[in-house]
């Protein structure tokens, strides 16, 4: 009984493959309705599907038959190929030959199964900026890109070093970037405006030195890296105190330089400041290098006696990057608002922060949330090119 099964299942298992087979039929349907069903030869393990379009009309002929699966993938691979000769299966074209083949019973049936799938191409893919796009497929259906960085960059967003062209023809991820770590590496000239006007008080401006500090010491310091610039003013900048991006400073020497900015004075002309910073530091000749990315912070503590509209979007248009920090005073009265301001300045609402309480809360923890903010785009901040 067991024998006998056994004998009947190597039978059919033994069957050759079953296509159906038509020549010259004006469409899928003419084809399957009126071919025939044909067991292969031992050899030939593939069904395959031809489409020929015939001069401009709008008409196909459809030949389907068992084929050699060789055979068949070698006309495969010459649908559609950018270096191929442009007949070869393309719409465009008269004479155009679309060919493929699948491997189980009755699967030429109808073309979905073929030329459904086949036909599918995702546009091609963007290069990752700054690194290697390889894909295995061209932009066809399935392809795989792969993304990849040359150290210290990596890839940006982490979770997108591939992509595959999907059947809606869309790519499964947009392509990343090259992204240096930030904050540690982000390639950026980094420019501190501070305040130091008298409502800042002896006790305040020591707050604004060591938050300076904090937040820079998130980054590496160099010339693959981060510069910095400090520019102190109140009525007028304090040219004999700058610390310019060129400054040859290592950590040390560039906090100690820090440390030892003096306050003293009076008045609050931060768009004359923020001038200043476009005119001179960010100027040639100053260290402020073509290939990093621009990044401007003004803190303060009060309302600008001069407009700082102007100048901000001077520097906006440049492609700085502005922020603002304010600090408003503990004592303030309840109509002291330095918003307009730091808006004027930030250019947006997710540029600018308001430490309410005083220079209290203008701690390492705050330095931090900054950072988070400024490397929120990590593409933004890679070289430019
Ligand atoms: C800074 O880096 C740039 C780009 O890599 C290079 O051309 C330049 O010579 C470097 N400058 C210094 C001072 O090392
Ligand atoms: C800043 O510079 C611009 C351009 O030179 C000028 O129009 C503007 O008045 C200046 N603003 C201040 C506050 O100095």
């Amino acid at each position: 009984m067991n024998t006998v099964l056994l004998m009947l299942s190597l039978i059919a298992t033994a069957q050759g493959l079953r296509c159906m087979t038509c020549e010259n039929a004006r469409s899928h349907e003419d084809c399957d309705s009126q071919g025939v069903m044909r067991e292969c030869l031992e050899n030939e393990l593939s069904c395959a599907i031809e489409e020929r379009k015939v001069n401009y009309g709008p008409g196909r002929l459809i030949f389907k038959h068992c084929k050699q699966p060789l055979a068949c993938n070698n006309n495969y691979i010459q649908n559609d190929r950018p270096a191929w000769w442009p007949i070869q299966c393309n719409d465009k074209f008269p004479n155009s030959v679309c060919r493929c083949c699948c491997f189980e019973d009755e699967c030429n049936i109808g073309h979905e199964r073929c030329f459904g799938k086949a036909a599918i191409s995702c546009g091609n893919q963007e290069d990752v900026r700054g690194g290697i796009t390889t894909c295995s497929d061209g932009n066809r259906f399935r392809s795989k890109c792969d993304f990849q960085c040359q150290a210290p960059a990596q890839i940006y967003p982490p979770d997108s070093s591939s992509s595959v062209c999907l059947e809606d023809g869309s790519w499964s991820k947009p392509a990343p970037c090259c992204a240096n770590p930030c904050p540690a590496l982000a390639v950026v000239d980094l420019v501190i405006i501070l305040d130091s006007s008298s409502s800042v008080g002896e006790a305040g401006w020591q707050t604004l030195l060591s938050f300076t500090r904090s937040l820079l010491s998130l980054y590496t310091l160099g010339n693959n890296s981060v510069e910095v610039a400090v520019v102190r003013y109140n009525a007028e900048v304090d040219t004999d105190n700058i610390i310019p991006l060129d400054n040859g400073f290592n950590r040390d020497e560039l906090f100690a330089a820090i440390s030892s900015l003096p306050y003293d004075g009076s008045g609050t002309r931060t768009g004359n400041a923020i001038n200043f910073t476009r005119e001179f530091i960010l100027e040639n000749g100053h260290g402020h290098r073509e290939f990093a990315h621009d990044l401007v912070v003004v803190l303060t503590d009060g309302r600008s006696q001069d407009d700082v509209a102007v100048p901000a979007r001077l520097l906006r248009e440049r492609g700085v990057m502005t922020y603002a920090i304010g600090i408003r005073p503990d004592q303030a009265p309840d109509n002291f608002d330095i918003r307009n301001d730091l808006l004027n300045i930030a250019g947006s609402e997710d540029h600018f922060f308001v430490v309410e309480d005083g220079f209290s809360r203008l701690n390492a923890d705050f330095a931090e949330e900054i950072t988070r903010e400024i490397c929120s785009d990590p593409c933004g901040l890679t070289p430019h090119l």
